[in-house]
């Protein structure tokens, strides 16, 4: 028997987005900006500074297409295990990005919304955000949410606090603590409806959720990209919206054309 030789498509062709199933809540862990830095003899923090850049780039981007929220992984309560200087770098990057970015996101529309511990954040850094949240709040298109000084666990642990306070008040009894007691005592409460992100994209190829939104990724789709987040374009969060587009969302049913229905 002779087969032909099935040639092999090696292209980089790209899967086409559709604009029209732009997903609700897409999620970012933004990785690798350090590694791309050391890439080319810079200091960790120029990727840092760069990322900020790209920041800019995706949020208009995602706001043009459509998206309702876009999350981003900005900073983990982990993160302060890193060298003091870096953590004093990335601590001023709030500042230096909406003092030059907030008349865009007026523009834009676009609100912004952060979750995260806060008030453990150094003063100037917390008046930035503030600041920020208050100059975009009747704004009505795309909320931009950072994620800063965020960790999924210590978030869990609040929630279950808060809800532990209300049961030892005589408030709520344990029976009725459901789903939406959860998702009203998480970070993520204001977002509403949209609150569980259907993508989560992590860039510079580790795959790993870092303790990110471990309950509100239940039934997100991941896309793991290879590119550094300071690398990201555009056209590289279109591809990664395409990735997501390609797959076959189910949530435990099963998918249409596998019905035994004829
Ligand atoms: C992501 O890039 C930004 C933050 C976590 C603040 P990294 O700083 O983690 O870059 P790598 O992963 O070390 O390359
Ligand atoms: C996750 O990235 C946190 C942010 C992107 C802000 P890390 O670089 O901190 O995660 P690990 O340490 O590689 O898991
Ligand atoms: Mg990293």
């Amino acid at each position: 028997m002779f087969f032909k030789k099935q040639k092999t498509v090696v292209t980089d062709q790209l899967p086409q987005l559709d604009k029209t199933r732009i997903p609700n809540h897409v999620a970012v862990i933004m990785d690798g900006n350090g590694r791309w830095a050391k890439r080319q003899n810079l200091p960790r923090v120029a990727g840092h500074q760069r990322g900020m850049e790209v920041v800019k780039d995706i949020t208009k981007a995602a706001s043009d297409l459509g998206v309702k929220v876009l999350t981003l992984y900005a900073f983990s309560t982990e993160n302060w295990k890193r060298p003091e200087t870096e953590v004093g770098f990335l601590m001023k990057l709030p500042g230096k990005f909406f003092d030059t970015f907030v008349p865009e996101l007026i523009e834009k529309n676009v609100r912004v919304n952060v979750m995260g511990y806060i008030d453990q954040l150094p003063a100037d850094t917390q008046r930035a955000v503030n600041d920020a949240i208050a100059q975009t709040a009747n704004n009505t298109g795309m909320v931009l949410n950072f994620a800063l000084n965020y960790g999924g666990r210590a978030e869990i642990v609040t929630g279950v606090q808060q809800i532990a306070a209300q049961v030892a008040a005589g408030e709520l009894q344990p029976e009725e603590i459901n789903d939406a007691t959860i998702d009203a005592a998480l970070m993520t409460a204001p977002l509403g409806e949209f609150a569980d992100p259907d993508v989560l994209i992590r860039t510079s190829g580790e795959m790993r959720l870092s303790n990110f939104l471990l309950w509100q990724l239940a039934y997100a789709e991941f896309v793991f990209i290879d590119e550094h987040w300071p690398e990201v374009t555009p056209a590289v969060f279109e591809k990664a919206l395409a990735m997501y587009q390609a797959r076959d969302r189910r949530f435990g049913g099963i998918a249409e054309n596998q019905s035994d229905k004829k």
